[in-house]
């Protein structure tokens, strides 16, 4: 058995660095339901750095909803079309195609990338014969959107990579909508926009009335749940309002971009954050999430491999480029059975270091495994927070995501961390939500249309 301490003191001490204090989580939480009902409240919500758009959906899925529904869902890994058939509450029939959105579309104009989204609409719908269907659309974008309705929303930032031009301060569906009209070949409603959260709560909660909460943890982080209208300050007549639900989109990556997470970032974090292309902003994202956990244990590695700690005598441009290191590597590394390191080494010859030396291997996995804790913990932080604000004592939480879906122990260290918090106070359940974006958008447009 590896004893970090022991058998890689360096590394320990690094590593030290991105633990996180029980007390340090309470902290967290402290500050998060502060962060959150500034957003929630209309006179803080102008410099509220969480958000907490409202969506403008109040009603959960019945169960009963049926149709044919089409969906888009960019924003993650894949920009994806999708055909949803609501046939029953058990028979839901998806055709779906995914595109990759090129680099030069994530970062060049506006005009391009719904142009090609409209592309691929119409491509879809072509080969599915559904062009002049006129069918109902829900548009799953997953980026800081301030809703002014169910169809309508204005675009805050880009995050996770993406920075087109000429879409901040304007209302997407618009420029979908004008993208589509301009082809000219083809006839759909966009009914919805969402985002990915709010898709998977719905898709959680159509299965499961107790869902409240929607989480992704994935190339970004964040979550939505459901508030009481009356605390919704955003909405226009939120106190009169006869729907006593609403679900809000926290926007929750953002938490921290004040500084008020600085008491438990790292140099590694600042170091990540500073060679990201939207410095100072999504923090606690960038502690969480797929786009950056990778890089993280990048850095680390780097360091001790420079002070010849680690890898000794080896090395490789692969290593050295920043980025290069994919945070699904994190999980296959700690998918190997204990005491072995075959994925171990077999993605580090992927990056042109090539050994078996099982200390460093067991050293690279310890990295990997600091990296992730850290990662599940602070994402517990945020659900606990969001289980307090709701005063829930049974609750179910639907979570969708790579990082959630494909690391082994995500979903066990939430679960420990979780459980630690609680105390028991809560009943809770994490239910892993696949396709949500999909599902989501079809449902939320079956509740609207
Ligand atoms: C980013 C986006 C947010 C989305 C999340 C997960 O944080 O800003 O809207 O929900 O990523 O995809």
């Amino acid at each position: 058995m590896m004893q970090p301490e022991q058998h890689f003191p360096e590394a320990f001490q690094i590593c030290q660095k991105f633990n996180i204090s029980d007390e340090n989580m309470n902290e967290i939480v402290h500050r998060l339901t502060k962060e959150i009902n500034m957003g929630l409240a209309r006179d803080t919500h102008p410099r509220a750095v969480v958000k907490c758009f409202i969506t403008y959906v109040q009603d959960l899925p019945t169960g009963k909803e049926r149709g044919k529904y089409l969906a888009l869902d960019l924003g993650g890994t894949n920009f994806r079309v999708l055909l949803v058939s609501l046939n029953s509450e058990t028979d839901i029939d998806i055709v779906s195609k995914a595109f990759v959105i090129s680099k030069e579309l994530m970062v060049g104009p506006g005009k391009n990338l719904f142009a090609f989204i409209a592309e691929c609409l119409a491509m879809f719908c072509k080969e599915q014969k559904i062009e002049k269907d006129n069918l109902p659309l829900g548009f799953t974008f997953s980026f800081p959107l301030k809703q002014i309705g169910i169809n309508k929303g204005i675009m805050i930032t880009w995050t996770k990579g993406f920075n087109c031009d000429g879409v901040v301060g304007k209302n997407v569906v618009e420029l979908l909508q004008d993208a589509i009209n301009h082809r000219g070949d083809l006839k759909v409603r966009i009914v919805a926009i969402l985002n990915d959260t709010t898709g998977t709560l719905m898709t959680c909660a159509f299965t499961n009335r107790n869902c409240r909460i929607g989480l992704i943890v994935g190339t970004g982080t964040n979550a939505c749940y459901v508030e009481k209208t009356i605390n919704t300050e955003m909405l226009d007549g939120y106190q009169t309002s006869n729907k006593p639900n609403m679900i809000v989109n926290c926007e929750m990556g953002a938490f921290g971009d004040n500084g008020v997470l600085d008491f438990v970032r790292t140099s590694y974090d600042k170091v990540v954050d500073k060679q990201s292309i939207n410095p100072k902003r999504q923090t606690f994202e960038k502690c969480i999430s797929g786009m950056y956990l990778g890089e993280l244990v990048r850095q680390v590695v780097v360091e001790l491999m420079q002070k010849g700690l680690l890898f000794k005598g080896l090395s490789s441009d692969a290593i050295n480029e920043k980025w290069r290191f994919e945070t699904r590597f994190i999980s296959e590394i700690e998918s190997d059975p204990p005491g072995t390191y075959r994925n171990a080494s077999m993605i580090m010859d992927q990056m042109g270091i090539r050994t078996n030396n099982e200390l460093d291997l067991a050293c690279l996995r310890y990295i990997c495994q600091t990296i992730s804790t850290r990662s599940a913990k602070l994402t517990s932080c945020a659900l606990v927070c969001l289980i307090n604000k709701m005063n829930a004592k049974d609750c179910s939480v639907g979570i969708d995501g790579g990082v959630y879906r494909f690391h082994p122990h995500f979903h066990n260290l939430l679960m420990e961390n979780m459980n630690r918090m609680l105390k028991g106070s809560v009943k809770f359940e994490l239910v892993v939500s696949e396709d949500g974006s999909g599902r989501g958008a079809a449902l939320i447009a079956a509740v609207c249309a």
